[in-house]
């Protein structure tokens, strides 16, 4: 993060502030000498506009808008994309006026907005891009000094930088007028595929590197939501090799969950957090392969992000290697493999998780990724840390719990009070176990 909260600050001054006080509120025709007398006759005030500014000014500022409060509070399923048997689930936003489309991965493991800039040199050519010069309302922000705020966001499997700027963003007929975001001209390869053009970041203000309010964050201050709370159910497409590079992925519900998509109750368990929630953490409690208990690490190394934007589980290197010390035949991997493990392919693997309420089961089919040599399939779950001793710590999560635990329960995201839900996918989503 490159930001400070001081220069942030003053860069929202300059985008929100200074236009309503720049604009008189009443303003009286000026007397001169001979005129007929005026006085008590007043402008016409432009309504529209006046009431436009006063909602751009609560919607930067997190209060409910007028247009919200009027617009019926909705809970709302969003189609998701499920792009190359799993390895990534998109939504689509529309973003900036007249509206560009986009796929963006939902991401409920960061919280930072972007898109791939028509201006990024180092962007594959297929790579959709948001062309700014088309949007009517993209402003953008601008530092203390009056230059363009740039930023640099890392993620695990790279980077991208760009420039902040606000825009009209909607998704699942919500709209944020405002919604703050980084307009990426940089891009390290392999961070977008196909026709992802950016990610939505799901996850906490506190993590934002834009600094900007998380769209679902600006959906639920502004009162757009029925529920504080967003679902996901995930579809599974890794047993079928035919299928297209992108299926149909399931449903992002907005503002509340779909009771259509899971049986049972809904078990939710508090986030961790200390001040401010950041990541969407839990803390693993334990794990069971094929029945057996299996010992896992504990304290800071058991602190789990639960990620809808990572394929496949990360883990501390004590925690993985006593997993597969469970499967008979298992083996660490080497070279470029370095992390990863392999079992004997005839091996279902029965793994089950648990963050201190139920244990739920995940597929064997998600454990598997397929052949890596005579008679071994690929694990779905890799050491994060490649067998060093250093531990996250500083509320950093040691394990990140992707799809491959996701695809097998709904999953819930509740801001107030911050807190996870999952339950068993009903028959309609494919069920679970
Ligand atoms: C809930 O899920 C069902 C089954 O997929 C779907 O038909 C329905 O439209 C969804 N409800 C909402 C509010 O999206």
């Amino acid at each position: 993060m490159i930001f400070t909260s001081f220069l942030s600050l003053l860069a929202i001054v300059n985008v929100a502030i200074a236009d309503p006080i720049r604009m008189p509120l009443i303003r009286k025709h000026p007397r001169r000498d001979g005129e007929i007398n005026l006085d008590g006759i007043r402008n016409i005030v432009d309504e529209d506009r006046m009431a436009a500014q006063a909602d751009f000014v609560r919607a930067k500022w997190g209060f409910q808008t007028l247009a919200a409060k009027k617009s019926k509070r909705a809970t709302v399923g969003i189609p998701v994309v499920n792009q190359k048997q799993d390895a990534s689930y998109l939504g689509q936003v529309s973003i900036g006026t007249p509206p560009q489309n986009f796929l963006v991965v939902l991401d409920t493991g960061s919280s930072d907005l972007w898109v791939a800039s028509a201006s990024c040199s180092s962007c594959d050519p297929q790579t959709p891009a948001f062309d700014t010069s088309k949007s009517s309302t993209i402003k953008q922000v601008t530092t203390s000094s009056g230059q363009a705020a740039s930023v640099t966001i890392h993620y695990g499997s790279g980077s991208v930088a760009g420039l902040v700027a606000t825009d009209t963003v909607s998704m699942g007929g919500f709209t944020n007028t405002v919604q703050g975001m980084l307009v990426a001209t940089q891009l390290t390869t392999g961070l977008l595929d196909g026709e992802a053009a950016g990610i939505l970041g799901l996850a906490f203000e506190s993590l934002a590197s834009t600094q900007a309010v998380p769209f679902w964050q600006a959906l639920l201050n502004a009162g757009q939501l029925t529920n504080p709370e967003f679902g996901f159910w995930l579809t599974r497409e890794i047993d079928n090799r035919f299928a297209p590079d992108n299926a149909f992925g399931g449903e992002f519900t907005l503002g509340g969950t779909n009771s259509s998509l899971y049986t049972g109750e809904l078990e939710f368990l508090d986030v961790l957090t200390t001040t401010q929630p950041t990541f969407w953490l839990l803390e693993m409690t334990s794990v069971t392969v094929n029945g057996k208990s299996v010992t896992i690490p504990t304290g800071n190394s058991a602190i789990s992000a639960i990620d809808t934007g990572t394929t496949l589980i990360g883990g501390p290197s004590a925690g993985v290697r006593a997993i597969y010390a469970a499967i008979p035949g298992s083996q660490a991997l080497t070279g470029q493999m370095q992390g990863f493990y392999a079992f004997p392919c005839s091996t279902d693997v029965e793994l089950t998780i648990s963050y201190g309420g139920k244990s739920w089961p995940i597929n064997s089919l998600d454990m598997n990724l397929g052949t890596v040599g005579s008679g071994l399939c690929l694990g779905g779950i890799f050491d994060l840390n490649l067998g060093s001793s250093v531990t996250a710590g500083g509320g950093n999560p040691s394990w990140v719990v992707g799809d491959t635990f996701l695809k097998n329960v709904y999953s819930v995201y509740r801001a107030n009070p911050p807190s996870i839900g999952f339950a068993q996918l009903s028959a309609v989503a494919g069920g679970s176990g």
